[in-house]
């Protein structure tokens, strides 16, 4: 659990426009996808490393071509990370982490829970970011100081006091972490908590900001999937494991974020295999 997380100096710092266009960049590409969505009968789709359940489409590709092109012309001295191109000047105060659409396999397969996420980290920390869902209408976004919001209504984290008084997120994807999940679904069940998954772990986060879920455990999710989001959990008051850990930025870690109620529940039910490199 990290109460004290730090608050970079953006001093000197353009944080107006990036915010602005963080907003506008998930909206526009959002609406690009839209197209795709409606035309997925047609989209080819490939498989990544061979995995048939790990997809990626020609929407995910031009959607993060559009997004870098736009954050290259506007601040061109900022560092980026996306799930598609790859990473370029991961020293620069500023790095832009994005996912062009998270929820690929619902995004094929006709489910409406696709979201797409732009955050930017200033000097390590999470600063600010935007997840557009355009099939609900819904623009997540926040920067830190500013509070976090859904289209212009404040987010405010869940007020649960113990897992068996809401909805809990789950996940798991990746071959690394799988063997924590069914023991910490067992222990959830067994303290009287449900849980959740939609395939976005994107969307996810922010229903923890939202107080739609009172937490999300992923055994082991990509920075791309949470960086925006964990700016809007932190501005809804909820915490967050120590994600960044390690080689989280570029290869993931396990992900716990909760309001402060239930966090100390969960951390007990993952157990150390959380904050484990
Ligand atoms: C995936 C989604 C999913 C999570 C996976 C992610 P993608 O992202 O967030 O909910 O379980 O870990 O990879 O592939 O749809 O961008
Ligand atoms: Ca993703
Ligand atoms: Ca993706």
């Amino acid at each position: 659990m990290n109460p004290n997380l730090p608050t970079p100096d953006t001093s000197g710092l353009d944080i107006e426009g990036r915010y602005a266009l963080a907003r506008r960049l998930a909206q526009q590409a959002a609406q690009q996808g839209v197209k795709y969505y409606a035309q997925r009968g047609s989209l080819v789709v490939d498989t990544k490393e061979g995995d048939r359940q790990n997809v990626v489409s020609v929407a995910d590709r031009e959607l993060e071509d559009f997004i870098r092109g736009e954050l290259k012309a506007a601040f061109p001295e900022d560092g980026f990370l996306g799930e598609e191109s790859g990473s370029a000047s991961l020293n620069a105060r500023c790095v832009w982490v994005i996912d062009p659409i998270d929820g690929t396999a619902c995004f094929v397969n006709g489910l409406h829970t696709w979201c797409v996420s732009v955050g930017l980290m200033i000097d390590g920390e999470p600063y600010l970011g935007a997840i557009a869902d355009p099939n609900h209408d819904e623009l997540f976004h926040g920067c830190l100081g500013r509070g976090a919001f859904v289209n212009d209504t404040p987010l405010q984290v869940s007020d649960a006091g113990h897992v068996r008084e809401g909805l809990m997120g789950v996940g798991t994807f990746y071959q690394q972490g799988k063997e924590h999940f069914l023991p910490f679904l067992a222990g959830l069940l067994e303290q009287g908590g449900v849980f959740y998954r939609n395939g976005s772990g994107a969307l996810m986060t922010a229903y923890v900001a939202a107080g739609r879920l009172i937490g999300y455990y992923e055994t082991r999710l990509k920075s791309w999937d949470c960086l925006a989001g964990l700016v809007l959990v932190r501005e809804a008051g909820g915490l967050r494991n120590d994600f960044f850990r390690g080689e989280g930025l570029l290869e993931g870690n396990s992900y716990l974020v909760a309001c402060p109620g239930v966090y100390r529940q969960l951390e007990e039910l993952i157990g150390p295999s959380l904050n484990a490199i």
